[in-house]
């Protein structure tokens, strides 16, 4: 059977895209690069925003109008099994059937170990397949040594979140942070550099709260240093209120960490950090910024939200005086978005669809500049 696996969102999925190739692959898929010749055709989704979600909807209609729907797809000459894994799975689980007929396989993230033998049942059962268990993930899941990319692999460090964003819904489709073994990690960063591939970025959703026993994040770093064979590495993603004191010493004094950090800061007004519930200020932030430049000295990169829930005019302007000031070598800045689950979706979405477009390309605009003027300055 020939499997076709397009990713959609972050980094981690990313990973679990390559960590479910080397499963399927084992389990004796072969897989495909075009959905048109697969024989299952698998989308790894992301519901971080509507538009992301959106996308998915509609590839999943624009499938629907090339067959006919499950029951006779099954046995037609023609069948081809259609799956949506990960964060959407999560999201919408048995809706996702009603919403997208055409859908037979729904997986979220922490079951995806099951995907091969899920396919092999739908097979032999003509009969969908639903596994949306919000469980912990089988460390099973990290086994195969397929890697995409020959130079550079991610590793896994933490699962899920228990932040609560206020505007975030990783908590609710990745589950709660779970911290990886470290002697699971640091087995899988020398399968890496057996195969060849010498520089490894560690990743989680708040890398910087990874505490496993006695080991936290910064004593993982100096392990993750001291392996024979690696050259360089790098982590994603810090979150400001986790941080600790000895991170930026320690990405001082470890030769084989890349300087540099992605530190989302996702609005520059206490208030609204206050309704995201980031548990920080924006003077801590800043004092982090500077800390961070005076001792490590590396690219500083940030994501930022606009339009939250009652972000005035006020708010805004912080936020674009918070960017001049700190001058990001780089930032992803998002409209805001209501989902799911979250605090904030019981928040009335109230900066209009106009004004978020215009505070982006105001802000979007800021940051070409400070880029470009970072890159070669007049
Ligand atoms: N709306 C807009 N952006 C969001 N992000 C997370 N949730 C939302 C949302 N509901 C952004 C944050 C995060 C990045 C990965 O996506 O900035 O850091
Ligand atoms: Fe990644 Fe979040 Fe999107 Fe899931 S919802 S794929 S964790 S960005």
């Amino acid at each position: 059977m020939k499997v076709f696996l397009k990713t959609y969102g972050c980094q981690m999925n990313e990973r679990d895209s390559e960590a479910l190739t080397g499963l399927l692959q084992e389990a004796g898929f072969i897989i495909s690069d075009s959905p048109d010749d697969a024989d299952a055709v698998l989308f790894n989704t992301c519901s971080v925003r509507e538009h992301a979600e959106e996308r998915i909807w509609s590839n999943l209609g624009q499938l629907k109008k090339k067959g006919p729907s499950l029951s006779l797809r099954i046995n037609h000459a023609n069948k081809k099994i259609i799956g949506v894994i990960g964060c959407m799975a999560q999201n919408y689980k048995d809706e996702i059937f009603k919403r997208a007929p055409i859908v037979d396989l729904v997986v979220g993230p922490n079951d995806l170990l099951s995907v091969p033998i899920l396919i092999k049942n739908i097979v032999k059962e003509k009969s969908r397949a639903l596994a949306v268990s919000t469980m912990e993930r089988e460390q099973d899941f990290y086994v195969s040594n397929f890697r995409e990319n020959k130079n550079h692999a991610y590793v896994v460090i933490s699962e899920g979140c228990s932040n609560f964003c206020s505007y975030c819904v990783v908590p609710y489709v990745r589950g709660r942070l779970h911290c990886r073994n470290p002697q699971d990690i640091l087995d899988e960063v020398k399968r890496t550099i057996e195969l060849g591939i010498k520089d490894v970025t560690l990743l989680g959703q708040n890398v910087n709260s990874y505490k496993f026993e006695g080991i936290d994040f910064v004593k993982l770093l100096r392990m993750v240093n001291d392996m024979e064979g690696l050259k360089n590495f790098s982590f994603l993603t810090s979150h400001p209120k986790d941080v600790s004191k000895e991170l930026f010493p320690m990405m001082r004094d470890l030769e084989k960490i890349k300087k540099s950090l992605h530190l989302p800061v996702q609005s520059g007004s206490d208030r609204i950090l206050k309704m995201m519930n980031r548990g920080y200020a924006v003077s801590h932030y800043r004092k982090l910024a500077e800390e961070y430049r005076k001792t490590v000295g590396g690219l500083l990169s940030t994501d930022v939200i606009i339009g939250f829930p009652s972000e005035t005019e006020e708010d805004f302007k912080k936020t674009c005086g918070l960017f001049k000031e700190i001058q990001f070598d780089s930032a992803y800045i998002f409209k805001y978005s209501s989902r799911p689950h979250t605090e904030a979706q019981n928040l009335s979405d109230s900066v209009s669809v106009e004004e978020k477009e215009k505070r982006h390309k105001i802000l979007l605009d800021l940051q070409k500049n400070i880029s470009k003027n970072k890159r070669c300055p007049k």
